[in-house]
């Protein structure tokens, strides 16, 4: 007998929900073994079976995790590892980039165009760069539009890239939807009382590179500092506490989240380069499914509407955006006993010859 028949027999209750009627198909005590055909089984060779739904092999970095230390902790080694994915549940993540485009690049956050140009003509550049974008191919010689010129935007208390400091008086208030994020993100990663007090937010073309640097100018470094990745891939490199340490490369892809804490918090660096995905699709496969019907009514992300979306994908075709949010002062700490703090953090800065380097380049025309 088939699920569907089964399904049939629970009475069906007024107004009730797809959700609900599963839960109690589920909950039956005469269920069968033939109920069961469309629960997937990922202990099964083919864990999709009869259901409905995708299930797709999800590779596993084998490397980054020794034989040794995966016995250490009772785990097989990871080649004996099978992660699996879901189709369907990629998380909402044309919200963040649609914030990144449209929202978090409007004043009063600062970004690397305001050295060059007058506040009205920064005031919007999501409208002035939309017409551009949404006919990209159309003409490819066409102008850039000042969202292609956008590097960098700071979010809190705002960078200051000349003496590598955040102060009191350069603040505006911090993004909350972001900081909602970043509080589930760090609490899940044991950090429980994580403020997201500043940000930076890196907007790289096909060309661009971040250079070799360590985030040692927030005041406390035992907060994480996170790090949110959309459109295309980049090779990151993670290296040691000093220079000469052989760094490791590894992939970020779009919805990739990078945790840097404890030990790791304060390592060296980079982004050599952004890699346009191999599979030829112009846009990672986790940003075409729009899924705004699957947000929840009480969702901090909002859906993003098909001509937004139309802009941004066009724009996430050559470029990657990224999110570092940061905690800077201690929990409780004021800005008035940072004193002390200042002078031996400016004093870390003087061998660092690199820093100059350390936002994503410019274009030379720009
Ligand atoms: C940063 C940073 C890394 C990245 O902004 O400090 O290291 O993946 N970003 O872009
Ligand atoms: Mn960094």
């Amino acid at each position: 007998m088939g699920t569907m028949g089964k399904m049939a027999a629970l009475v069906a209750e007024p107004r009730e929900d797809a959700f609900r009627k599963l839960f109690r198909f589920y909950r039956q005590s005469r269920l069968g073994t033939a109920d069961l055909g469309e629960v997937i089984d990922f202990a099964q060779a083919s864990p999709a079976r009869d259901s409905g739904h995708k299930v797709f092999r999800s590779p596993l970095s084998v490397s980054s995790v020794s034989e040794q230390d995966a016995c250490r902790a009772g785990l097989q080694p990871v080649h004996k590892w099978k992660a699996y994915g879901l189709e369907g549940y990629p998380g909402y993540q044309r919200h963040w980039v649609k914030q990144c485009l449209k929202l978090y690049s409007r004043k009063p956050n600062v970004c690397n165009l305001d050295k060059h140009m007058v506040s009205e003509e920064t005031q919007d550049l999501w409208g002035q760069s939309q017409e551009l974008l949404r006919n990209k191919d159309l003409n490819k010689k066409r102008p850039r539009s000042l969202l292609e010129k956008l590097r960098w935007v700071t979010l809190g208390y705002h960078y200051n890239w000349d003496n590598k400091t955040y102060s009191a008086d350069r603040y505006t208030p911090f993004p909350p939807d972001l900081a909602y994020l970043s509080k589930q993100v760090a609490a899940a990663c044991g950090f429980q009382d994580f403020q997201a007090e500043a940000g930076i937010l890196n907007y790289y073309r096909l060309d661009s590179t971040l250079g070799i640097h360590v985030d040692r100018s927030e005041l406390d470094h035992t907060k994480p500092l996170l790090s949110f990745s959309f459109g295309q891939s980049a090779i990151f490199l993670l290296g040691g506490l000093k220079r000469d340490e052989v760094p490791t490369a590894m992939f970020m892809h779009s919805g990739d989240i990078m945790v840097m804490s404890g030990f790791s918090r304060l390592l060296n660096h980079a982004v050599p380069r952004v890699l346009p995905n191999f599979d030829g699709t112009s846009l990672p496969r986790c940003l075409e499914v729009p899924l705004a019907d699957a947000l929840p009514a009480d969702s901090i992300a909002e859906p993003c509407s098909v001509e937004d979306w139309q802009v941004c994908a066009n724009y996430l075709q050559t470029a990657r955006v990224n999110m570092t949010v940061r905690q800077v002062l201690a929990t409780g700490q004021d800005w008035e006993d940072k004193e002390t703090e200042t002078t031996s953090e400016s004093s870390y800065h003087l061998d660092d010859e690199n820093n100059e380097a350390k936002r994503p380049r410019l274009n030379p025309s720009s």
